[in-house]
């Protein structure tokens, strides 16, 4: 990184007061002692004990090691370990960059899917597309989730100005008026994607975005705001660069965001109530309720946010409505979405229509509601946090983002990180089968597909949103492995890819019950896909990365969650 970024540091230093955090031990995750790693970031989540006490700014100690590699093809992390780089590395990256979407003359993104079909596009001219093929879809857009994992390819190559650009562009989206019809959504929301339309004639460039007004099913994306925020993070943990994070715009764009989901109104769970198709499952699948996908972001989004909030007037009052919803929503996740051998077995012997505080059975879920596949697939060793939780319905059907985000925000114990990596172990042909990795696990079928899925062909069993097989969930599942200290189950899921994804042109999702088929209408070199393994791969390589998309423990959730268990 460049000097004045470095003296824009030191400003910073003085007024900003995160200071640094024990980072997570991260000897222990090596299985491979020759492998040094250096210890470079320094920028940490703020623990909830420290917001507490006083937040001197003499501990701030920011030992900046610059990664600039700007400019490099392939990635510097192989040529720095000891590893041979895999030759689908430098493909992928070339792949990666040729994705990117410009905004006068800045990169500010990169597309869903680069589809070979309009390969004479040159690489920008974006909204020709349109023309050329009516299948494109959206697939020509700059999704807000599915630039996640380049963003964080372009970081831990040492390449932040992209992310920046991102950030601060959907930062000004924010901004929009958004309607639907003749009814406006919340300030805060993000929007799921834009488009940068190019018109050559005049040399201008013009962004159209989508908050869920033109998506299929019109709903608007709740993670958005959320990886926004874990985003930001990212690139501050990266890069050590303090200043954006501190901008008036980003403190505000942070507080609009948690506006939306820190407001008070019916609500008796501290979860998120939210319509089907409002995340990376984005059509009609039965996640509406409180999926565990959105619970897992919101809570690393907050985590995020108090690592970032300024404790100015306006930042003070959400650092602690935060720390209460914190509260609120480990205890009620880890006791409620939690489940393993003896909880399943507790489930099934549960008492029905119990009233008062007293109650066992609190969602008066009936055992006969339990799916027999829960009982075959629970694992002695093992557990997992279910779909969903609401009266009555619990969905037993395993996700694998929310519990890789579980594992990674600490939503989850340590004891429970273990028990989803145990899971992992004992499901193998389940979970990954040939293909890493499935978004859901089991698919529904016949008449439940019917009225679950409101007959969706795209959606039939094993395939898309559907139990079918998205390599994009391994750089997930990879900084999941790290953060357990389990290395060998991402390497073993990452051969497996390597043994097809660069083959198959990178699809987006693969069907069948182990994954074996490339999907049916997946799209062909699809970004996140791309970007996924070369997160993945680089996270193994040097499992420093991770930090910056993971959180460690906060010891003070812990005595408060104690306590909320004996009464
Ligand atoms: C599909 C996915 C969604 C993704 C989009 C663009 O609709 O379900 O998660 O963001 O494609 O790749």
């Amino acid at each position: 990184m460049d000097a004045p970024k470095e003296s824009g540091l030191r400003n910073v230093s003085s007024v900003c007061s995160i200071p640094e955090m024990d980072d997570f031990d991260l000897t222990k995750l090596l299985d491979k002692p020759k492998l040094t790693i250096k210890r470079e970031r320094s920028f940490d989540e703020r623990s909830l004990s420290e917001m507490s006490l006083s937040r001197g700014l003499d501990n701030l100690e920011l030992a900046y090691s610059p990664g600039g590699r700007s400019g490099f093809d392939t990635p510097g992390s192989s040529a720095r370990n000891s590893f041979e780089p895999h030759p689908m590395v430098a493909e992928a990256w070339e792949s990666l960059r040729r994705s990117l979407v410009h905004f006068r003359g800045q990169p500010v993104g990169t597309i869903a899917a680069y589809d070979h079909a309009s390969e004479e596009q040159p690489v920008g001219t974006i909204a020709a597309y349109d023309h050329a093929s009516e299948e494109v879809l959206n697939y020509d857009q700059v999704f807000v989730r599915d630039f996640v994992p380049s963003a964080l390819a372009f970081l831990m190559n040492g390449e932040p100005d992209i992310v920046k650009n991102f950030l601060l562009k959907t930062l000004q989206l924010q901004g929009w008026e958004k309607r639907i019809d003749k009814f406006r959504l919340g300030e805060g929301a993000m929007p799921a994607s834009f488009k940068v339309l190019h018109d050559p004639e005049r040399k201008t460039d013009t962004i159209v975005a989508d908050f869920g007004e033109s998506a299929i099913g019109r709903v608007a994306p709740v993670d958005s705001g959320f990886w926004w925020i874990i985003l930001l993070r990212a690139y501050t943990k990266s890069t050590g660069d303090l200043t954006l994070a501190e901008t008036p715009e980003c403190q505000k764009g942070m507080r609009l965001i948690l506006t939306l989901c820190l407001s008070e109104g019916f609500d008796t769970f501290p979860t998120l109530l939210c319509a089907d198709g409002c995340s990376m499952i984005d059509r009609r699948m039965g996640i509406y309720g409180y999926p565990i996908e959105i619970q897992a972001l919101f809570f690393m989004a907050l985590r995020c946010s108090l690592s970032m909030l300024k404790h100015d007037t306006e930042g003070k009052e959400f650092v602690e409505r935060i720390m209460k919803r914190l509260h609120a929503l480990s205890f009620h996740m880890r006791s409620y979405f939690w489940i393993d051998f003896q909880q399943l077995n507790d489930i099934y012997r549960y008492k029905t229509e119990e009233y008062s505080h007293t109650a066992v059975n609190k969602f008066n879920v009936i055992p006969d509601s339990i799916p027999d596949w829960v009982f075959d697939f629970m694992p002695t060793r093992g557990g997992y946090f279910i779909g969903n939780v609401s009266p009555a319905r619990m969905d037993f059907r395993w996700f694998a983002l929310g519990n890789c985000v579980a594992i990674l925000s600490s939503l989850a114990t340590p004891e429970q990180a273990s028990a989803i990596m145990d899971l992992f172990e004992a499901r193998w042909e389940e979970l990954v089968g040939e293909m890493p990795i499935k978004i859901c696990y089991p698919a529904i079928e016949s008449h439940e597909w019917r009225i679950v899925t409101g007959c969706d062909p795209k959606n039939t069993r094993w395939s898309y949103h559907n139990g079918g097989s998205w390599p994009v969930l391994l750089w997930l599942l990879t900084a999941a492995c790290i953060k357990t200290g389990r290395p060998q189950i991402a390497r073993r899921a990452i051969e497996l890819a390597e043994s097809r994804l660069l083959k198959d042109g990178w699809p987006e999702y693969y069907d069948g019950k182990l994954g074996r088929y490339i999907g049916k209408q997946a799209r062909k070199y699809q970004t996140w896909s791309i970007a996924g393994y070369l997160v993945a791969k680089m996270m193994l390589e040097d499992p420093s990365h991770s930090g910056m998309i993971s959180l460690e423990d906060d010891r003070q959730l812990k005595p408060i969650i104690k306590r909320s268990y004996s009464f």
